[in-house]
């Protein structure tokens, strides 16, 4: 992908695999889009998926499987103890990762969950290149907390650094200097920072985030569930990388690290998560929660059958036309957006292609969440799910006030392997005749709102009868679809 070069000279991804299962697709006329998500409480996590024509919400556990994926499931091994299955998925990961120990759980918050149980006590903290929700929850929920330190770079959408993800080395540094080694629970790297637009780290940069962890014996853990995307760019974007395969540049990553830890969903296009390690101490301390949370140490509450596909897929990683689908399809997209003047996080990153929300619906503010109102716009101007990543997806502070987020982003995930070029350009349509009209689009307020990860099931209404006129103006421009 990417190295065929088309006669005509237009510069499009060309796809390296076919569909052999499909499922079908229905696209309800505007009218029923609206009812859908009012009855949803304008919240896309609640929508009914047979509502939902493109489901741009997630990459997580909807990526398409290989047929090879698919008849290693046949061949899983049921037994409790000493099960084929998890020697299988313990072997590759050791081929993979070079890791010596392999943990299962049942998907990357439950790894997160073992992680913060062992190493967070009250008043810890975790120095990391961007927090990520569900890792957050499970730190503070141990009364530590995350201290991010990205690069000054990451959080301007225009800005095009190639490495949005990286740490900043210097306030590393400080950090340490100045909380002490002692107090800092572990620090975490993401691969693939979903936060900011799904924007990676140069293996330059773990390289010496990890000398100076070494230098002061500070426990370092990657969050490899976006790794795939990573391992794309660094191949692609990191110079010195050129010439190693991307099994290569896996094994220059995680022989800097202590602890890796995915989730399956994502990483190895199946659904589960692991952790794995070589160091035995830390081995024998997380082990100790696996049976108590997640399962016996040979399934960690993942199903075989899941855990023969996420082998396959995590081999299939390491193939470079694999890993490049989805950003390519990213780049496209949010190149086409972009030579419209519709605002989009540049340079496009992995997981999927990010709206700046602030920028599109300038005219909303953070307390009336610009990125939730847009992700119920988009739906009721095309069936498209995407998800809010802004101030709905953050906490309250303590005292209940709201916290404006970094950044005000609408995600429209691009699954790996799932959508077609024709289907991108019904979104860049969509979202270009919502850009022309972004001015009838208004604010939300909670209805219900849940204390913790309130976005998930939280029910809001609109601030004034915004999507009324919203889904009139569509009628009298497009008709029903
Ligand atoms: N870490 C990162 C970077 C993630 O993106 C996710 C999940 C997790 C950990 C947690 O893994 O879902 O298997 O428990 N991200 C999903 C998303 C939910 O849609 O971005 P999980």
């Amino acid at each position: 992908m990417g190295k065929i070069r088309f006669f005509s000279g237009e510069v499009i991804p060309l796809e390296m695999h076919k569909a052999t299962i499909v499922q079908r697709l229905n696209l309800r006329p505007v009218h029923e889009r609206l009812a859908a998500i009012k009855a949803a409480g304008f919240n896309t996590f609640l929508l009914q998926n047979r509502d939902v024509f493109l489901d741009m919400l997630t990459d997580s556990g909807v990526n398409a499987m290989s047929d090879r994926q698919q008849a290693a499931m046949l061949m899983a091994d049921d037994s409790y103890a000493g099960s084929e299955t998890f020697t299988r998925l313990d072997k590759t990961c050791t081929e993979i990762f070079g890791t010596t120990y392999f943990l299962p759980a049942h998907q990357g918050r439950a790894c997160e969950h073992i992680l913060a149980k062992a190493f967070v006590k009250e008043g810890s903290v975790v120095p990391t290149n961007y927090h990520f929700t569900t890792t957050m929850a499970h730190i503070t929920l141990q009364r530590g907390s995350m201290l991010e330190i990205p690069i000054g770079e990451a959080l301007n959408t225009e800005c095009t650094h190639p490495f949005k993800g990286n740490m900043d080395i210097g306030r590393l540094e400080k950090a340490v200097e100045e909380l002490g080694a002692a107090s800092i629970a572990f620090v975490r790297m993401e691969a693939g920072t979903n936060l900011i637009g799904g924007q990676p780290f140069s293996l330059q940069n773990i390289t010496e985030v990890a000398r100076i962890c070494r230098q002061h014996g500070i426990l370092l853990v990657l969050d490899a569930s976006l790794l795939a995307d990573n391992l794309h760019f660094i191949k692609v974007r990191e110079e010195q990388c050129r010439d190693l395969t991307i099994r290569q540049i896996t094994r220059r990553i995680c022989d800097l690290t202590d602890v890796i830890y995915f989730s399956a969903r994502k990483l190895g296009c199946a659904r589960g998560g692991g952790i794995c390690t070589s160091r035995e101490d830390v081995y024998l301390q997380l082990r100790e929660f696996i049976p108590l949370y997640e399962g016996f140490l040979t399934y960690g509450g993942m199903s075989v059958r899941e855990m023969e596909a996420i082998a396959v897929g995590l081999e299939e990683t390491m193939d470079e036309d694999m890993i490049s689908q989805s950003p390519q399809f990213i780049a496209h997209m949010a190149k086409e957006l972009d030579q419209r003047g519709i605002p989009v996080v540049k340079p496009a990153g992995g997981l999927g292609c990010h709206l700046n929300a602030r920028a599109f619906v300038d005219h909303i503010p953070s307390h009336e969440y610009p990125a939730g109102a847009l992700a119920a716009a988009l739906y009721i101007a095309s069936g498209i799910r995407g998800m809010e990543r802004g101030t709905m997806s953050e906490q309250r502070d303590e005292s209940g006030r709201e916290n404006p987020a970094d950044l005000e982003l609408l995600r429209l995930a691009l699954p790996r392997r799932v959508f077609t070029l024709s289907q991108v350009k019904y979104v860049v349509d969509r979202i270009t005749w919502l850009y022309e009209n972004r001015k009838l689009i208004g604010g939300l307020t909670f209805v219900d709102e849940p204390k913790t990860l309130r976005f998930f099931f939280g029910r809001l209404e609109a601030a004034s009868d915004w999507p009324e006129k919203l889904a009139a103006r569509f009628k009298a421009d497009l008709g029903d679809l």
